[in-house]
């Protein structure tokens, strides 16, 4: 198959596990004592409902002095769901233990989980919609009668117990809340999806990072890193990093908007916050379908990637900034994505473009 090409990498194999800007979990981002992630509600910055909604729900479990309803957050990857399910157990004064989907292979792994948690503990897992469903179904009576379920033996020597859990929080993650199970998503009384960050809103991320890690830093560098880390904090905070060694080296220690910009150009992460991945993404659209519309299994075959891959880290930046449509009939390049990228827009007739307008 003819490879998009590799735009500033000499004709080389894209890099994808070395992505700047991707924004899935690092060694650095994961530790559990990063002390970039806010520890209470008033210091996490954005998603303004859901803060408003949670503290509700909090201080009313709080005042009834019950444990807080399951919560499932769902959207896009990095955008601090393991740091509200920090939260959510900082705010209730209870413990939170962590695990994930793929992490829970048999029923007895989670049976193990369950019977160590305390009364109003946070049982934060992630990836809740890659729970197997032998595990899924331990899970239905301890969400909802705070029971274990278990049948040892077979046949005659068959026999069923009954063992009541702890009244615990549940708090699922998932960025696709369409793979969940429907008998999963009714049990969580509390569903709340995250959005992307503004540039103004990652700028005072960028700021509140750069204070907790003394790196000096102008506004206008601030708000310079957060218009190109595609409405993701994990992004903005692994690009200060990056930036403040450029800083270092050019500008005496200090980011400034000069120092920021020059450094995100060597990062190859161009001004909205497009990596070369992105950009060979919509190359291949407008090269290869003429901007569509063109299914998104057809488009990652095309790109050698994942179709989830596509769906939950291209494209919510994409069309958040009005690059790329969704269609019923497929993925669909606009006028602003060509223009992004020097290409004559062709404004074709009968397009899905022109049926928008
Ligand atoms: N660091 C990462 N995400 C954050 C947020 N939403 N608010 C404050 N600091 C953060």
């Amino acid at each position: 198959m003819e490879n998009v090409d590799y735009e500033q990498n000499n004709g080389n194999e894209y890099d994808f596990e070395n992505r700047v800007v991707a924004p899935e979990y690092e060694a650095e981002d994961a530790e559990v004592e990063n002390p970039l992630r806010p520890r209470t509600l008033s210091e996490y910055i954005g998603q303004e409902k859901v803060k408003e909604n949670l503290s509700i729900f909090i201080e009313a479990a709080k005042q009834r002095k019950e444990s807080l309803d399951h919560v499932l957050l769902y959207g896009p990857p990095g955008l601090g769901k393991t740091t509200l399910a920090g939260i959510i157990a900082t705010e209730l004064g209870v413990n939170l233990r962590i695990t994930s989907g793929p992490a829970i292979e048999k029923p007895g792994d989670l049976a193990a989980i369950l019977t160590n948690l305390s009364a109003g503990d946070v049982l934060f897992i992630d990836e809740v919609h890659r729970l197997s469903r032998s595990v899924e179904e331990i899970l239905y009576p301890a969400m909802e009668d705070y029971a274990l379920d278990i049948i040892t033996g077979k046949g005659q020597m068959a026999a069923s117990y009954h063992l009541p859990l702890p009244k615990f929080t549940l708090v699922g993650a998932t960025t696709r809340a369409g793979q969940l199970s429907a008998p999963l998503r009714d049990r969580f009384g509390v569903v709340l999806r995250l959005e992307l960050y503004t540039p103004q809103e990652l700028a005072r991320i960028v700021s509140r990072s750069a204070k907790i890690l003394g790196i000096p830093i102008e506004a206008d560098g601030a708000l310079e890193i957060a218009g190109r880390s595609r409405g993701t904090p994990r992004i903005a905070n692994r690009l200060l990093k990056r930036v403040r060694d450029f800083a270092q080296v050019i500008s005496g220690g200090t980011i400034t908007c000069e120092s920021a910009r020059i450094a995100l150009d060597r990062l190859e992460v161009d001004s909205l916050g497009l990596d070369a991945n992105d950009r060979r993404m919509l190359r291949a659209l407008i090269k290869f379908y003429n901007g569509g519309p063109v299914g998104l299994e057809t488009l990652a075959a095309a790109i050698g990637e994942e179709a989830v891959t596509i769906e939950d880290i291209y494209e919510p930046y994409l069309m958040q900034i009005g690059f790329l449509n969704r269609t019923p009939r497929g993925r669909c390049a606009t006028a602003a994505a060509y223009e992004h990228l020097d290409l004559e827009f062709p404004g074709r007739e009968g397009s899905e473009q022109q049926k928008l307008f």
